[in-house]
């Protein structure tokens, strides 16, 4: 993962890009002994000790982590999350390719509830605010219509979610002073 500056990093009303490294070959191994173990692919950070490190780092996030696997061109149309307002997203392999997308709110929005992926599809066609490639460990802002489909390779990501179910904007300001942390596995 290259290194950033704080001026690049993507800040805006739908994701912040967090300025942190993070040791990702550790996170490889960390999905690959995860992945499977649990029946709706919902893990505790308790049971691996470098997501704890992380954790204690960046103070916003909660005990409850996802992985996502989207096979390749496969993903999820415009929805909201159901029960949870903001998450964190790590990238652990193809993301490159894959893109996100955030649509423009409307009152009234037509929405169909998945129980099984836990989230509101939308039925309405909305205005697209903000495309993104997910590169880096990036705050999430889940309230607002998404989209997220793999490219041309299987995405896998981390989806974690944040203590208290904490909102986007409170998790920004709590987070506003990280600068730089370089989060190593040993
Ligand atoms: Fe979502």
């Amino acid at each position: 993962m290259d290194i950033c500056t704080r001026e690049t990093l993507i800040d805006n009303d739908y994701v912040k890009e967090l300025p942190v490294q993070l040791d990702f070959n550790k996170l490889k191994d960390v999905v690959d002994k995860a992945y499977g173990s649990s029946k709706n692919h919902q893990y505790m950070v308790t049971d691996y000790p470098y997501l704890h490190r992380i954790q204690k780092a960046i103070p916003i996030l909660g005990w409850r982590w996802n992985i996502y696997k989207f096979p390749p061109n496969k993903g999820l149309g415009v929805h909201v999350d159901a029960r949870r307002r903001a998450c964190i997203n790590i990238p652990i392999s193809g993301f490159d390719t894959s893109v996100t997308k955030f649509y423009r709110e409307q009152n009234n929005m037509a929405t169909v509830y998945d129980p099984v992926k836990v989230l509101y599809n939308i039925q309405d066609s909305l205005e697209e605010v903000f495309s993104f490639t997910l590169r880096r460990p990036t705050l999430f802002r889940n309230t607002v219509p998404h989209s997220a489909y793999a490219g041309n390779e299987e995405r896998v990501i981390i989806s974690w979610g944040l203590r208290d179910d904490l909102g986007f904007f409170e998790a920004k300001q709590i987070i506003a002073d990280l600068a730089d942390v370089v989060i190593a596995a040993d």
